[in-house]
């Protein structure tokens, strides 16, 4: 691929953000860490320097050489990028004295120049830097400026070098959008056909000359991402995809089935195999969460491996990893190191299975696999399916786990579920879910005390789920979904709603 734009990382917390508004604009980006960029740049049409939590003044900060770069392919720097640029080039970059994080407005645009085309004086921007700089080198052109920073766009002469103080890919610079699309379009010409319906052409094509004729299993969560990957993957091999869908015991109400019925519609080839007994017996007198998630690991991997190896001369195993668990990340604290995040959605799979991988979403963000998903004709429903944690309603389920209790919370998550849909409320909602707590309390229903279970419903807004804050839902929403829990659920008479937000708290409660 040709058409590509190189994001040079420098740590900062936006720069996952700067590769999907590259993406947007149907460009294809890649983000490697400063100090490891890629040996062949002539795959990079234009390149894009992150900012960075460091000061370009410490001795410790990034300090790349951009002699392969510099005057040889259209670069712009962004924030610490920019500063970088100024600082070693004869420009004098200081800490600032005045605020400088938050909402701005460019007070000066320079016109005529196509870097700032349809970006307007009053343009508002998102500025977050501590350094500032003072003064540009004088090899530059000055191209904008906010009330409070003189030196926010600027130029290199005789090259198409850029850097600008403003961070473009936050949504709050307005038109952040544009000034990309003015550098990666208009300045380094690069064509916008990076689109999920050329992704699902490519990749197909990619799929059945890697993989040939031979056969593939992989593990199926009801999720977005190994759904996505399943559906491009039948789509190469077809019916020598081999899918398995593990029932653990503790999915949402009627999933098992509900779910691999819709897989089965879909046209692909899959096992359904229910070792809820088997889940649960090991489970059995387990309260330790970390311990849970071992136990469910351990046994998701043996049942696996069992109907693995009733796939005769499967030599592959596909999963739906995407790109944010492979993106090797600039450390924000402790000096720039990389680290790799490795992933399996299926839990770790033994080396001893001896299989070969493959992840046709490992270059995707989220959004990008729900929009090919769309592109390939999945259902609505299926694709904005709120993200559901390996383990299940044993995380849930605060303290040990019983057949008795996974039913009531069952029912409980089922009727807030539900009852988002209904409302509409779904869609606004990242993730939802009920908590079974351990605890009793005392509740009244008729002339009768009650002494029975409470349980909690939490709803998030996230985009990650790293961070995350909970949802203001509609009081009568609420009432509505309590008075039906108490009523409908024997065995649960209080439901309290979870206003915490993530940090300090986290999204499930173990
Ligand atoms: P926390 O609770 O850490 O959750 O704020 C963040 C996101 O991760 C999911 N989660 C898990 N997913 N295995 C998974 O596959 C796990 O053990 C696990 N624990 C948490 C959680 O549902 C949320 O989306």
């Amino acid at each position: 691929m040709q058409n590509k734009v190189l994001i040079l990382d420098f740590g900062s917390q936006y720069t996952q953000l700067i590769g999907r508004r590259v993406r947007e604009l149907n460009i294809f980006s890649e983000i490697k860490p400063f100090n490891k960029p890629p040996e062949d740049l002539s795959e990079y049409k234009a390149v894009i320097l992150s900012g960075s939590p460091f000061s370009v003044r410490a001795d410790d900060a990034p300090h790349p050489d951009l002699s392969e770069i510099r005057g040889k392919k259209p670069l712009l720097g962004v924030c610490y990028g920019a500063q970088y640029l100024a600082h070693f080039n004869g420009g004098n970059v200081e800490k600032s004295n005045t605020r400088e994080y938050g909402r701005a407005n460019l007070s000066h645009v320079e016109t005529g120049n196509p870097f700032l085309e349809k970006v307007n004086t009053g343009s508002q921007v998102w500025m977050s830097h501590a350094d500032t700089i003072k003064q540009l080198p004088e090899n530059t052109q000055l191209l904008a400026s906010t009330h409070d920073v003189e030196n926010a766009a600027f130029k290199f002469d005789g090259e198409e070098t850029y850097g600008i103080q403003f961070h473009p890919e936050v949504y709050h610079s307005t038109d952040g959008k544009q000034l990309l699309e003015n550098f990666l379009v208009n300045i380094a010409g690069i064509e916008q056909t990076w689109t999920p319906d050329a992704f699902v052409e490519t990749t197909v094509a990619e799929l059945k000359e890697k993989l040939g004729d031979e056969k593939v299993i992989l593990g199926l969560s009801g999720g977005v991402d190994s759904s996505v990957a399943a559906v491009l993957l039948h789509k190469a091999i077809g019916s020598n995809l081999h899918c398995i869908f593990v029932n653990n015991g503790l999915l949402r109400k009627n999933e098992f089935d509900g779910v691999l019925k819709q897989y089965e519609g879909m046209g692909l080839n899959v096992k359904g195999v229910d070792a809820s007994a088997r889940f649960l017996d090991e489970l059995a007198g387990e309260s330790d969460p970390e311990t849970k998630r071992k136990i469910i690991g351990r046994v998701f991997v043996e049942v696996f491996d069992d109907e693995s190896k009733l796939v005769k001369g499967a030599n592959w195993l596909a999963q739906g990893t995407i790109y944010p668990d492979v993106i090797e990340s600039v450390s924000a604290t402790g000096g720039p190191s990389a680290t790799i995040k490795s992933h399996h959605n299926v839990g770790g799979l033994p080396d001893y299975m001896k299989l070969k991988v493959v992840e046709p979403l490992k270059m995707l963000f989220k959004d990008e696999v729900r929009r090919v998903g769309a592109s390939m004709g999945l259902d609505k429903e299926l694709l904005g399916r709120h993200p559901f944690p390996g383990p299940g309603l044993a995380i849930r389920i605060l303290g040990d786990i019983t057949r008795d209790k996974v039913a009531i919370l069952q029912e409980v998550d089922h009727i807030f579920i539900n009852g988002l849909r209904e409302w509409g409320l779904y869609d606004k909602v990242w993730q939802a879910g009920a908590m079974l707590l351990p605890v009793n309390s005392v509740g009244v229903m008729g002339d009768e005390r009650t002494y029975e279970k409470c349980v909690a419903l939490r709803a998030v807004e996230s985009t990650d789920g790293m961070t995350a804050d909970w949802v203001n839902l509609p009081y009568e929403f609420l009432q509505k979904t309590s008075n039906d829990i108490i009523n409908k659920v024997p065995g649960v008479n209080r439901v309290v709603y979870d206003i915490s937000s993530k940090p300090p708290a986290t999204i499930e409660w173990e």
